[in-house]
């Protein structure tokens, strides 16, 4: 092709953007937009085929004991072949580097949950326990290794990492209930615990870690693709592959096996990327839908973004004022300037495919696809559903769910759940706790019900 025609084409595919794109609405007061930052391009399948096959976390339990343990699974949720078939779908078989099969820990701990039966790879787990104290079991594996192989074995060499991993992050990692997320202090505990150049494993951590853990809910994979920036406060910036190998950091040796890790990750990304948000999978009303529409172009797409054949989103981060949630995440992250520092001249820092971490004093107003899915909301999931989420008043301070999958409502779109008194249980979300609470983006409260009662059936068409 020659130039000439080349530069023809862009300009007629410039034009046919411009022709097409409704106008965006403009950006309100106390909102900044993010700047889009260069991403690898990477190949899908193999992304798809690294995540549930790939040995980025290299080191677990020996295969024979995990399932002498009864802690294989005969679901094969994925369709995975090979002894993974026997594997929950949120752990991969492995060769450990001294050659051990292990079964390790892979990133569908966290991004996989099942919705009414039904594994959807890529919502956040809403569902998992770590309000125990995960190292308590490292007494009794041990045991049982030592049995087995003998600790002096290879087998036992397979899983040291492992081990010295939950060792240090058990105790550093319990919330307050069932179904929200540690992974930011892991994230520090883990960075606290490697060194800065070569990330190989110091026994005394180098930074102050925290006592607190700020909790938080888990974005969907499907709305990665929209965002110029990762994570609640939109702190992840520059090389998002880059950014998200780190989970690998729980037992690699170091850099060496490091750069060979991401080295994979770009095809992740790229798998990530093709994910689409699943639909809604109840009748909708399609008069209401239309009504629902127009309330949110006025009320929420200068935040949120339009929706449909011309879609736009404007990647903002919201200031803390005008939102008003917990601000305790986006703090904590000025706050622990030790972990920024070190992530910022670490390993993670250094080009090409350079990461870093840029604290904000506010939230990112995320894309709104497939957001039936992703109840609880906000970024510490401290609201249970939609209809409490756009009428503030309503919302519940102690409210308690059977951590079921399919105990979930179509209707007031999110999970079920009992209003209670005071703590129960680790079921009961306490919004009153420290980074758990639920005030704030109080856009839907000046709707009347009948408004809200739209907006919800627009929102469940996204
Ligand atoms: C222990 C749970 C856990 C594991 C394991 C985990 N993640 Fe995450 N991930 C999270 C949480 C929690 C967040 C949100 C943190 C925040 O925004 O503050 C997150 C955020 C992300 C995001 C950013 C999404 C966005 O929209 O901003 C990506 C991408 C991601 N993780 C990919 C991965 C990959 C790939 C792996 C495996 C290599 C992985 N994660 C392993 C818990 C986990
Ligand atoms: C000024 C900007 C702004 C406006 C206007 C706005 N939002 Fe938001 N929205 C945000 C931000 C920022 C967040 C993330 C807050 C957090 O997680 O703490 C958010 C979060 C949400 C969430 C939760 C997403 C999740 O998965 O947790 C939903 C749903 C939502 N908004 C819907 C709406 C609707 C509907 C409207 C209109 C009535 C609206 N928003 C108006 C900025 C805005």
């Amino acid at each position: 092709m020659t130039l000439t025609l080349l530069l023809l084409l862009v300009f007629f595919t410039n034009c046919k953007d411009e022709l097409s794109t409704e106008n965006p609405p403009a950006p309100p007061v106390g909102t900044t937009p993010i700047p889009a930052s260069e991403q690898r391009n990477g190949d899908p399948d193999s992304g798809y085929d690294y995540l549930v096959y790939g040995d980025y976390v290299g080191n677990g339990i020996p295969i024979g004991a995990f399932n002498l343990a009864g802690q294989g699974s005969d679901e094969n949720l994925l369709g995975r072949t090979g002894d993974n078939e026997n594997i929950p779908h949120d752990f991969t078989a492995v060769d450990a580097p001294n050659g051990v099969r292990v079964v390790a820990a892979n990133c569908l701990q966290c991004h996989a949950q099942k919705l009414n039966g039904e594994l959807v790879v890529g919502l956040g787990s809403t569902l998992y326990d770590f309000t125990n104290d995960q190292s308590a079991i490292v007494p009794l594996v041990d045991g049982v290794l030592g049995l087995l192989y003998g600790n002096d074995s290879p087998e036992w060499e397979a899983y040291e990492p492992f081990r010295r991993a939950v060792l240090a992050l058990g105790p550093q990692l319990m919330t307050e209930v069932v179904g929200v997320n540690p992974a930011d202090k892991l994230a520090v505990v883990l960075a606290a615990h490697r060194n800065q150049d070569d990330l190989s494993w110091n026994d005394d951590p180098s930074l102050d870690i925290p006592s607190e853990v700020v909790i938080t809910d888990v974005p969907a994979w499907w709305l990665l693709k929209k965002k110029n920036a990762m994570f609640y406060n939109g702190f992840g910036r520059g090389d998002f592959a880059r950014i998200m190998m780190a989970s690998s950091l729980l037992t690699l040796q170091d850099s060496t096996v490091a750069r060979e890790v991401d080295g994979h990750f770009a095809d992740v990304l790229a798998f990530i990327n093709t994910i689409e948000a699943p639909e809604f999978p109840g009748n909708l009303d399609v008069d209401k839908v239309t009504q629902g529409k127009a309330i949110f172009t006025e009320n929420c797409a200068s935040c949120h973004g339009t929706y449909g054949e011309n879609e736009s989103y404007p990647n903002l981060l919201v200031n803390l004022d005008l939102v008003g949630t917990d601000p305790i995440l986006a703090q904590s992250n000025f706050e622990y300037v030790a972990y920024v520092d070190w992530y910022n001249e670490s390993w993670f820092a250094q080009p090409p495919f350079a990461a870093r971490l840029e604290p904000q004093n506010g939230y990112v107003a995320p894309p709104l696809d497939g957001v039936w899915a992703t109840a609880p909301y906000l970024h510490n999931g401290s609201v249970p559903d939609l209809t409490t989420l756009l009428n503030s008043s309503e919302r519940p301070t102690y409210w308690r769910r059977t951590i079921d999958d399919s105990d979930y409502n179509l209707d007031r779109v999110g999970w079920n759940y009992t209003t209670e008194t005071s703590k129960i249980d680790n079921q009961t979300y306490d919004v009153t706790q420290f980074s758990y609470g639920n005030g704030g983006h109080t856009f839907g409260d000046l709707l009347s019900d009948e408004e809200r009662d739209v907006l919800i059936e627009y929102l469940k068409s996204l």
